[in-house]
């Protein structure tokens, strides 16, 4: 006999999500209570979840499946008549959404911490997408705040654990639970999108690639679809099972942490393509051979050539991309004549758009694209447009990006990160560059023609959002931003967006960090970089 168990609690602090989801070490996670508390949150949060069926499944990091339990005990005492996990708990964020989109779920639960290192003294996270597939929006989040620190009770289900590792149907009390391969439907979805026959041609006719699942949660999905579906030789996929600390590695697809890969693209027998995912899978980077595709410019070249791919073969409705973004996808929407939408920072932003049919294609600076085929960013996704591409144009990526460049003019771009600073430090510097007022202003050879703190109002449901993030914007279009990171576990993170916008071609070959050097330095110094935070230059560059 089972039967439902409702626990007395107090609410913890700080149960507050963050751009994606709650985020918190897992020591903090593995308290009493305290992932209850939150599941709790939700599921008193989002309305009537009686009879109800919801998605499971997490990145496959440490502490994914003691979670997974949990969650399930949850739900079967909250209610719910089915929850659909993923085999063994792994579901990557895009499959996730594709999943609720197809079954129309009541949404859905991912566990994860995305890009952040996993293991017992690591991160751990856990969001709760809504029916449409896409991250809860501010209004769903807030509510799910609001409740946490109200709670008094939370119900669980005194059943034993559910085999997550055999297919099929259980029962866990009242409710079913339906174990579920969680590669099938979303690569069923990409092969609508995208050539597969030509990728595969490509690949046969000795097309070389190297994919870095950064032992996280792409693995399955890639081997099955790299490999398995489109023959590429075995071994194109690196890292690719997942693993409960990644391997002690940062599953963040960077210069700096897919390092691994970056060495095999750069060295002397580099494939013609490389690209890396990151822990749940909605993040890629894109390599050609000796080369490095920045996100924003991967967008730009994916919206100009996406009708080569059967899933766009009908063109664009729109294009949007963050804020910090670089401008270089608004050239192309504005060469197709289709509008771009600048948008705050964190891909929930894009749901609206994406459902009233106005944009297509999104993308953000935070090596995230995607499109109106799910709610998430997807990795893989990203992966698979490229090769399509790739594959119908048989050039290399360098020469597909600079005849972009040579077209378009190319907006040079870099991201500079200060890590773990101290975060009163970080809230004094964007206080005291929320407070200058810079217009007219020369900054060494540069005039602002304005600053402000980017405030947006989304085009579909009117919802303003403020303070994402201060802009400087000079007169020839330059412009240098500064933000906070809302995914941090630790500290502050402060992020220096730096754009120059070059129509010169002879210019084009030069190193961002070179051409950019004049703006990188106004940027340091008008933020008192320095002297606030006691650091002389970034920890990460991309
Ligand atoms: C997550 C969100 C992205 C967002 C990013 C920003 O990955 O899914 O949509 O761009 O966070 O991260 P940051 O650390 O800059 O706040
Ligand atoms: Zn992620």
């Amino acid at each position: 006999m089972s039967a439902v168990r409702i626990i007395q609690t107090t609410p913890f602090d700080g149960q507050k999500p963050g751009t994606s989801g709650l985020r918190k070490k897992v020591k903090t996670f593995a308290q009493p209570h305290y992932l209850e508390n939150f599941v709790q949150a939700i599921f008193d949060s989002i309305g009537e979840v009686g009879g109800k069926v919801l998605v499971l499944g997490g990145d496959g990091r440490f502490h994914n499946r003691t979670a997974c339990q949990t969650i399930l005990k949850m739900a079967a005492a909250n209610g719910f008549a089915r929850v659909m996990v993923g085999r063994g708990g792994i579901l990557s964020t895009p499959a996730a959404s594709c999943v609720i989109r197809k079954y129309r779920t009541f949404g859905g639960i991912i566990l994860s911490a995305s890009h952040n290192p996993g293991g017992p003294d690591e991160d751990f996270g856990i969001k709760y997408n809504i029916p449409a597939g896409g991250p809860a929006p501010e209004a769903v989040t807030e509510a799910i705040f609001a409740r946490s620190k109200a709670i008094t009770e939370y119900r669980i289900q005194d059943a034993a654990d559910i085999d997550l590792d055999r297919l099929g149907t259980q029962q866990l009390g009242p409710m079913a639970v339906e174990v579920f391969d969680p590669v099938a439907d979303y690569a069923a979805l990409m092969q609508t999108l995208f050539d597969f026959d030509a990728i595969r041609a490509a690949f046969k006719a000795g097309f070389g690639m190297k994919f870095d699942a950064m032992h996280a949660v792409t693995g399955p999905y890639a081997k099955a679809i790299l490999e398995d579906m489109l023959d590429a030789p075995a071994g194109t996929v690196m890292n690719g099972t997942p693993l409960e600390d990644f391997g002690h590695g940062h599953p963040d697809p960077n210069l700096v942490h897919a390092h691994e890969l970056v060495e095999a693209l750069f060295g002397p027998d580099a494939p013609d393509f490389g690209a890396a995912s990151d822990g749940d899978g909605d993040r890629n980077m894109i390599l050609g051979k000796n080369f490095y595709v920045t996100p924003s410019d991967s967008l730009a070249v994916l919206a100009a050539n996406a009708t080569l791919c059967p899933g766009y073969a009908g063109g664009l409705k729109g294009i949007a991309r963050s804020m910090p973004t670089s401008a270089a996808p608004d050239r192309v929407a504005a060469a197709l004549g289709i509008p771009a939408f600048e948008t705050p920072t964190g891909w929930k932003f894009f749901g609206t758009l994406l459902d009233a049919g106005k944009a297509t294609l999104c993308g953000e600076e935070s090596f995230g694209t995607g499109s109106d085929h799910v709610r998430e960013k997807d990795g893989l996704w990203a992966v698979l447009m490229w090769l399509n591409v790739l594959a119908v144009r048989k050039e290399p990526v360098a020469d597909i990006v600079r005849a972009h460049w040579a077209k378009y003019g190319r907006n040079v771009y870099s991201r500079h990160d200060y890590e773990g600073i101290d975060s009163a430090a970080a809230n004094g510097l964007m206080d005291h560059l929320r407070g200058l007022d810079l217009k007219g202003k020369a900054l060494g050879a540069y005039k602002v023609a304005f600053n402000d703190d980017f405030a947006y109002t989304d085009p579909v449901d009117g919802s303003i959002s403020t303070q994402q993030g201060i802009r400087i914007v000079f007169e020839d279009g330059s412009r240098v931003v500064f933000r906070l990171s809302g995914t941090g576990t630790e500290g502050a993170t402060l992020r220096v967006y730096i754009e120059q916008f070059e129509p010169d071609v002879t210019k084009h070959h030069l190193d961002p960090q070179e051409a950019l050097a004049d703006l990188i330095k106004i940027a340091r110094d008008v933020a008192q970089i320095e002297a606030r935070t006691g650091r002389a230059e970034p920890t990460v560059i991309t």
